[in-house]
């Protein structure tokens, strides 16, 4: 069900549970500091229950009284990636109403994200939303409302329908606990070039390559992806001919470059000379493949380069296909 800005207002100070759209990917939303409306999240989800949720604020000024002392540096990054599809972890002021929304841990991943009807609503209302991505635990995230009808639609309080998410895969991650280190903890649309340019006067390293599995226990599970199993191939020969019903994944100049096979429903993820192209229907594709219901479907390998969107779609990819 579709909701307006003020319906979704309303839902969410009454401790309900809705869709909100992001640049990144679609959230599932219940207020952070209401501990009965954050466990609906972990049901409707079944997410297991040690894995915490991303804060999201209006605003860097809204989400400060939550956070304890932090780095210097976070000014200057926060004014020119935020809002934006960039999250950091950040240490709590303790106590705090938030640590629902934490699991008991003593930091919290912020995000400002950005997306018009989205910050209308986060302006609207006295409390930060806990958000997930808006799936069921271990699937590909949703990137618009019809997905999230299909995969949740029974079990939430309502959609605030804010068209495709443009960028397509979840937003960076950055551990920004330290004073002079910052971590990518997971890739994103933004890279460790562009943290380096904006704090190129500060005495701040970037690392990458930290996985959030250090700090996370939900990297324990299983992510992003389709009910399809996808097998990783290197070219279509590799590919069972006496088989039907097979889908075939990949890059367009990959799929144009092989001979067409009756019995092959093939899927273009876009043209490799367009990652942002790429990532923005990436789960739409994979949504696209579950809604056929084949048994196997293959996925042509392809090397993603090392720009910040070719890294994130690595990452993401990497995690869906099978071992
Ligand atoms: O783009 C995004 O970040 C989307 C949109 C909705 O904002 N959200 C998102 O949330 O991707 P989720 O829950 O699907 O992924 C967040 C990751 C999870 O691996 C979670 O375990 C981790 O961040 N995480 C969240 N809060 C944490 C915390 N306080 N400490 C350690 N890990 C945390
Ligand atoms: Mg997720």
């Amino acid at each position: 069900m579709k909701v307006s800005v003020a319906e979704a207002k309303r839902i969410l100070s009454h401790g309900g549970v809705i869709a909100i759209p992001t640049e990144t990917v679609y959230g599932l939303a219940a207020d952070a500091t209401n501990p009965k409306a954050v466990e609906k999240i972990f049901r409707i989800k079944n997410r297991p229950s040690d894995n915490p949720l991303i804060c999201h604020f209006y605003s860097f000024n809204d989400a400060k009284k939550y956070l304890a002392p932090f780095p210097v540096y976070l000014h200057k990054l926060t004014e020119q990636l935020s809002p934006g599809p960039v999250s950091y972890m950040l240490k709590l002021q303790l106590p705090s109403s938030l640590t629902v929304a934490t699991r008991g841990r003593e930091e919290v991943i912020i995000r400002i994200p950005k997306h018009d009807l989205l910050l209308q609503l986060l302006r609207e209302i006295p409390f930060p939303l806990a958000a997930p991505s808006a799936n069921t635990s271990g699937k590909f995230s949703s990137t618009n409302a019809q997905m999230i009808e299909s995969d949740l639609g029974d079990k939430i309080d309502g959609v605030l329908d804010g068209g495709n998410s443009a960028i397509g895969l979840e937003s960076t991650i950055l551990d920004c606990r330290e004073k002079n280190c910052i971590r990518i903890l997971r890739p994103g649309a933004v890279g460790k070039d562009d943290i380096e340019w904006i704090l190129r006067n500060e005495a701040v390293t970037v690392e990458e390559n930290s996985a959030i599995s250090i700090t996370t226990p939900g990297s324990k599970y299983k992510h992003y992806s389709p009910r399809t199993p996808l097998t990783e191939v290197f070219s279509l020969s590799e590919i069972p001919s006496d088989k039907k019903n097979i889908a075939v994944l990949g890059v367009s100049e990959q799929l144009e470059k092989n001979f067409y096979k009756e019995n092959m429903k093939l899927i273009s993820l876009g043209s490799e000379r367009n990652l942002q192209g790429i990532a923005s229907t990436l789960y739409q594709k994979l949504f696209e493949l579950d809604a056929l219901n084949f048994d196997v479907a293959y996925f042509i390998h392809h090397d993603w380069g090392e720009s910040a969107m070719g890294k994130a779609l690595n990452n993401r990819i990497s995690h869906f296909l099978m071992k």
